[in-house]
């Protein structure tokens, strides 16, 4: 037998029995005399120890051990003498003696130490990803997300769901992102889209009468790659009939309570938070504030109109907003710090930032732009943030979408530097979203979420009716679609669907999408839901962003088992390559790209 138990599940009770463990040398300690060994396998760590008086042979042997041998032990298991416990682990109160030592494998030096690897640097931890994924604390993640998708899967089943595969060789889908292609070889010129998400099919589905389809399912999208974003990621995708949205809340409701009670130990409190997507805009700056702290934005339009102030004024002349935040305790900051503090504000778009400081003690507000306001104003100014003495009133003006993106980019960094963001899991739906959404560039409406979200009952007829040249009614228009925001993170998304024909035709009429167009793109969906759609609608969460949470990770690349660079590389393998220049003729694809086919 190669072992009788795993290293961590080693006991107390074990005391006194001979047995066998096996695994990778973790660390190693030779003190002459006896030689100590941190045995580590997936269940965790167990020192085993060499010594002369119990094998002079394996003692011997012990010598040559080096970082990650895999080696097979059988010896006697002891309690460990007074005043040696390592109480830091669950086996610290136990020890092995060693009697017979066999070597099952040896390892090359190591790129890195595991006890470094953490700090060892993305490049060489992707690089020799096998090793990374040893790393406790990597196992740990990779077992929480299994334990996550379970919890998952088996609360979808209770519940009546069935998970259905859809396929990954497929069409283009309106998420939105750049399509990774897949050139067909049988049909020459054609190419195969990896999907950005299932939503067709599970729509498809629905008007098949499955009824509730899930699915744990890998998405693609090309697009640029942050500390929450790769180019594949998976989704928990579901859809449902017969449901309106508070069917599809409290459903997702359930799962995190459930899935946090069972993972975590932990009560998350229903019905969650609601905002709606305006509220959200006006009092964090974006759709998926992080409410683990205050520091809400606050409107001064009011008051900077009162004053003189002509950054102010231009702004709302301009059809601009002014908003502030209050920096709380920084008017001790100095000039300089100030400075810094503007820098980053113009590092995320803004053109300066406004500041005043409530100085009681010395007479009120200090400020380069206080004299452009009566003091009434001042004091109002700091009523409405809440601002007492020592406090630092920050103020950003500019068009709503860049006002609203420094100010709340500013909240989270003024937030982790103040140490406001408390511990814990701060759930909040966003809805009430807009329907449409202007695109500058193209000057055209663009679907919010995408174009077979339902607009509200409400809204549904003053669309139908409506004219598709009134910007101002369709920008009214909101839908049914919804957010699931976790700590500042959009962990997922959805919506009910338009399954009446006469609405989804006026949406591609609104989008400036031709039936033409719309054929090309997604007939297939068109057709089926011409021959009775069930009202129907659902949500995709992002697995990978859950997780992260839930295990505390900094990036999502920390809970995938090989994630890929901000490149989309992946380090381990090589993709993406180079192929043969046999396979680009079967593909009748041409490059203008030097390919060196060798590398
Ligand atoms: P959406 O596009 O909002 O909705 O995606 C759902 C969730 O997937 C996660 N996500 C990502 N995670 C990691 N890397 C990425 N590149 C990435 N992109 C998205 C987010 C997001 O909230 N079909 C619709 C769902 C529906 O309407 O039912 C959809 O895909 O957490
Ligand atoms: P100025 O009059 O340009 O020297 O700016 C005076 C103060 O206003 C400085 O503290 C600038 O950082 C700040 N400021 C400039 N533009 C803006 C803006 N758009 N919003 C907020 N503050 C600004």
């Amino acid at each position: 037998m190669i072992r009788d138990k795993g290293c961590g599940e080693v006991k107390e009770t074990d005391i006194g029995s001979v047995m066998s463990l096996s695994g990778w040398v973790f660390r190693r300690r030779d003190h002459g005399g006896l030689i100590f060994i941190d045995l580590r396998d997936r269940s965790g760590l167990c020192q085993v120890v060499f010594s002369p008086d119990v094998s002079r042979e394996s003692h011997e042997e012990a010598h040559d051990l080096r970082a990650e041998y895999v080696i097979s032990v059988s010896g006697e298991m002891r309690k460990r003498p007074e005043g040696t416990e390592n109480p830091n682990i669950p086996t610290g109160n136990v020890e092995m003696y060693v009697k017979k030592l066999e070597v099952l494998n040896e390892s090359s030096p190591l790129p890195y130490s595991m006890e470094e690897a953490a700090d060892a640097g993305e490049a060489l931890r992707f690089k020799h990803r096998y090793l990374d994924l040893r790393r406790p604390e990597m196992q740990r993640n990779l077992i929480m997300r299994h334990g996550i998708s379970k919890v998952m899967r088996d609360y979808l089943d209770e519940k009546g769901f069935l998970e259905i595969e859809t396929p990954m060789l497929t069409k283009s889908t309106p998420e939105g992102a750049r399509d990774y292609l897949v050139p067909s070889r049988l049909n020459p010129g054609h190419f195969y889209a990896l999907p950005q998400s299932p939503q067709l099919f599970k729509q498809i589905l629905m008007v098949s009468g499955l009824e509730k389809y899930f699915q744990i399912v890998k998405c693609f999208r090309d697009e640029d790659l942050r500390a929450d974003r790769q180019p594949e990621f998976t989704q928990v995708d579901l859809e449902i009939s017969f449901a309106d949205r508070e069917d599809i809340l409290q459903l997702i409701e359930g799962m995190m309570k459930t899935l946090f009670k069972n993972m975590l130990d932990t009560d998350i409190e229903t019905p969650f938070h609601r905002l709606t997507f305006h509220e959200s805009m006006e009092r964090f700056g974006n759709d998926k504030p992080d409410l683990r702290f205050g520091l809400e934005l606050k409107d001064m339009a009011d008051l900077a109109w009162k004053g003189t102030f002509k950054v102010f004024l231009d702004a709302l002349q301009n059809r601009g907003i002014v908003k502030a935040i209050n920096g709380k305790g920084m008017a001790s900051l100095s000039r300089k710090e100030i400075d810094m503090l503007t820098s980053e504000a113009q590092s995320f778009g803004a053109k300066g930032l406004a500041w005043i400081k409530v100085k009681s003690a010395s007479g009120g507000f200090e400020s380069p732009i206080a004299k452009f306001f009566p003091e009434e104003i001042l004091r109002k100014m700091a009523e409405r943030l809440e601002a007492e003495d020592g406090d630092l009133m920050l103020f950003v003006a500019d068009k709503p979408k860049v006002t609203y993106d420094v100010l709340s980019r500013m909240r989270l960094s003024l937030g982790e530097r103040l140490n406001l963001i408390k511990p814990g899991f701060k759930f909040t739906w966003i809805t009430d979203f807009p329907l449409l959404e202007w695109d500058e560039e193209e000057s055209r409406f663009q679907a919010m979420h995408h174009p077979f979200t339902s607009p509200m009952n409400e809204d549904a007829e003053k669309m139908l009716t409506g004219d598709i040249n009134d910007k101002e009614m369709l920008s009214s228009l909101r839908a049914k679609a919804y957010d699931i925001v976790l700590n500042g993170y959009e962990i997922g998304g959805g919506s009910i669907r338009i399954h009446r024909q006469a609405v989804q035709k006026k949406m591609f009429e609104i989008l400036d999408i031709s039936d033409e167009d719309a054929r090309v793109k997604f007939g297939f969906l068109l057709d089926a839901l011409q021959y009775g759609a069930p009202p129907h609608g659902g949500i995709a969460l992002g697995l990978d962003r859950l997780v992260m949470i839930m295990v505390g990770a900094a990036s999502i690349r920390d809970v995938i088992a090989f994630p890929k660079t901000q490149k989309a590389v992946c380090l381990m393998s090589g993709a993406p390559s180079v192929v043969e220049p046999k396979q680009l003729k079967e593909l009748h694809i041409k490059t203008d790209v030097q390919l060196d086919f060798k590398t």
